[in-house]
């Protein structure tokens, strides 16, 4: 989701205006996304970096993913979506797990598609407490046995990544289950990020060559 700091900056409002906007985004981006056929949408909204942001935008970020779980589940439950949410759960209080986990039981029979929200998440963080609960577990793991011990287990790997805002880097997202992502990158900002736009992506996305390190026979 990036790029919401710099759209209210254009509009010389404070940041915060932005993360509002962008949460707009993201029930436009599902809605659009579910509405051609696409079952998993992965947003990153809160990183295990992020914590080292200003102390009022973090307070801002977290008001707000707490009025999103709040109130916007009966909507969640009308459209068919599903919510998922991942990453780390240390920094919150037993009041705010409740309501993530309230929040995902009441959506848990949407099949129209699922909201993968990523908060207080990394990649990298996520590898290591699989790689911690395969040691635990003291069995050998291969490569789909490990992937079922990520947080995504059970959640097929992204066709494709996007990232909004004109950077072109990771950032510690998805880092293992993005082996084989098409990747896109685009400088819009996220709160301008439209629902023409991602289609015009998944079109990009459906005539691209996917050969997973095969040839194509002719
Ligand atoms: C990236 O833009 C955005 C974030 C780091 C935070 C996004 C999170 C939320 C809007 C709150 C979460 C709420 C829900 C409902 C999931 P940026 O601030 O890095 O933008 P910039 O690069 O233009 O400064």
């Amino acid at each position: 989701m990036d790029g919401n700091g710099r759209w209210a900056k254009k509009r010389l409002l404070p940041r915060s205006f932005g993360h509002k906007e962008g949460v707009k985004t993201i029930d436009r981006i599902a809605d659009t996304v579910f509405s051609v056929g696409v079952k998993y949408l992965t947003i990153f909204a809160f990183s295990t970096e992020n914590w080292n942001r200003p102390e009022d935008e973090v307070a801002g970020l977290l008001g707000l993913f707490r009025r999103y779980l709040k109130s916007n589940v009966p909507k969640l439950i009308k459209r068919g979506i599903r919510l998922n949410i991942l990453g780390s759960r240390r920094a919150f209080d037993q009041e705010f797990i409740d309501l993530v986990d309230d929040a995902c039981k009441r959506t848990e029979g949407g099949s129209v598609g699922t909201l993968n929200i990523c908060f207080d998440y990394g990649g990298r963080a996520e590898i290591v407490e699989a790689v911690n609960k395969c040691v635990e577990s003291g069995r050998k793991v291969d490569e789909t046995t490990f992937a079922s011990c990520l947080q995504t287990g059970g959640i097929p790997d992204p066709d494709i990544l996007i990232r909004t805002g004109g950077e072109h880097r990771i950032s510690n997202f998805l880092l293992y289950q993005m082996a084989y992502s098409e990747l896109f990158f685009t400088d819009t900002l996220w709160p301008d990020f439209s629902g023409e736009e991602i289609k015009e992506i998944i079109a990009e996305y459906r005539k691209k060559d996917r050969r997973f390190g095969r040839i194509n026979e002719e």
